[in-house]
């Protein structure tokens, strides 16, 4: 288990609160539950995670032995049996779901997968919950593109109406439905389990190697001198470093553990501040500009499937209710994303990259 540090007060984490806390993740193998495990493991949590294996042979989750400081399961979300015996093996206190099929292209290849894992997988967390004991709040990983579009609103709010074009999008605002059918008819009002849902943006930091994704594609192609092939050049997409909404999950988890009456079992909003919503090809031109050595991109003339061109998401409320605000600046996050892959191309250790990061973005305030 890795060692502990001390915090700051406000917009952060309390890891008093989480010293000693049984935590259940699903999703543990992938890029975001990766680095959420690590950081539950820094904050003293006991944490237990149910996954397939990493989405990807090269991956954080081997890179930084993330499985070597806690109880790593291999087990399929779908597999709602195996899942609820293995929730209630572990008698955790807060559950954190972030297992899906992430990817929006794969979601077109593979929309049966997509709707199975996302959609039916959620809701046989959500049964394993209805009974399990002792499980006090649960944190529902959906995204910012569970929302309906077509409005074209300037900035989503989670009143707003949900929709998704393509089937990863729609089966994330289903997921959302089924979450709220499951709290309203179970648990609101009941003493039950405290249930939010978070959707954030889109999220880079070291350790990605999704193919589909901009930075780990701009990367790969960088390191192989290629010139990068980038879809939708003139879209806008809100990019935050991936510690900021993971510090937005775990802050909404403690006060759905602390006060479960307090109107926390709700929608969240986790999005980056205003200055990082760019266009993806500001991103391409930054990151080539960062990566240095003749790095370059072009624009991918190949027909490829709807993706939305504007999105951009309201975070008032987690500001106001939860004092949390993206913090970590458009430039820093790209920065410390190209030269964390530059390190560990160069045998850096990528356990100890990832709690670098940990330790000076997430534990200790920045520029907020
Ligand atoms: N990465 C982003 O930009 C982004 C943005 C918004 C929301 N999200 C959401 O955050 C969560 C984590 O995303 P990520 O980027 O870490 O994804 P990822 O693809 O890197 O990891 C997905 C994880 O889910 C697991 N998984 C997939 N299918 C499973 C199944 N049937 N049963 C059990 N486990 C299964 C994988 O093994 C892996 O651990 C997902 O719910 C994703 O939709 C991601």
């Amino acid at each position: 288990m890795v060692g502990r540090k001390s915090t700051v007060e406000g917009l952060a984490v309390t890891p008093n609160f989480w010293d000693g806390k049984r935590i259940f993740v699903t999703g543990h193998t992938g890029f975001k539950g990766s680095w959420l495990c690590l950081w539950l493991q820094r904050l003293g949590a006991e944490v237990a995670g149910y996954a397939l294996d990493p989405p990807t042979s090269v991956n954080l989750f081997d890179g930084a032995r993330v499985g070597a400081g806690m109880k790593s399961l291999r087990g399929d979300v779908r597999d709602a049996e195996r899942l609820e015996r293995s929730l209630r093996e572990r008698e955790p206190e807060i559950v954190m779901h972030l297992a899906a099929q992430s990817l929006v292209r794969r979601s077109y290849e593979a929309p049966l997968e997509t709707y199975e894992t996302n959609v039916l997988g959620t809701t046989a967390v959500l049964d394993a919950l209805r009974r399990t004991q002792g499980v006090r709040a649960a944190v529902i990983v959906t995204s910012d593109k569970c929302y309906d579009l077509r409005s074209q609103k300037e900035r989503y709010t989670e009143e707003d109406a949900l929709g998704g074009y393509d089937p990863y999008s729609s089966s994330k605002a289903a997921a959302e439905f089924v979450t709220a059918g499951y709290r309203a008819s179970f648990w609101m009002g009941r003493n039950g389990v405290a249930v939010a849902t978070a959707r954030s943006g889109n999220v880079i930091g070291g350790g990605d190697w999704s193919v589909d994704r901009l930075l780990p594609d701009l990367i790969s192609a960088f390191s192989k001198g290629r010139p990068a092939l980038v879809r939708e050049p003139d879209a806008i997409r809100p990019w935050q470093h991936v510690l900021d909404p993971l510090r937005g999950y775990l802050m909404l988890a403690e006060r759905l553990y602390g006060a479960p009456s307090g109107g926390y079992d709700a929608a969240w909003n986790f999005g980056p501040p205003a200055a990082n919503e760019r266009p993806v090809r500001e991103i391409a031109d930054a990151a080539a500009r960062m990566w240095g050595s003749d790095a370059s991109w072009k624009p991918d003339a190949t027909e490829h499937p709807h993706e939305a061109r504007v999105l951009r998401l309201d975070s008032a409320k987690a500001a106001a209710k939860l004092d949390w605000r993206g913090r970590i600046p458009l430039d820093a996050a790209l920065e410390r994303t190209l030269s964390w892959h530059k390190k560990f191309s160069d045998g850096a250790d990528a356990r100890a990259l990832a709690i670098a990061d940990i330790d000076e973005l997430a534990m200790h305030a920045v520029g907020s």
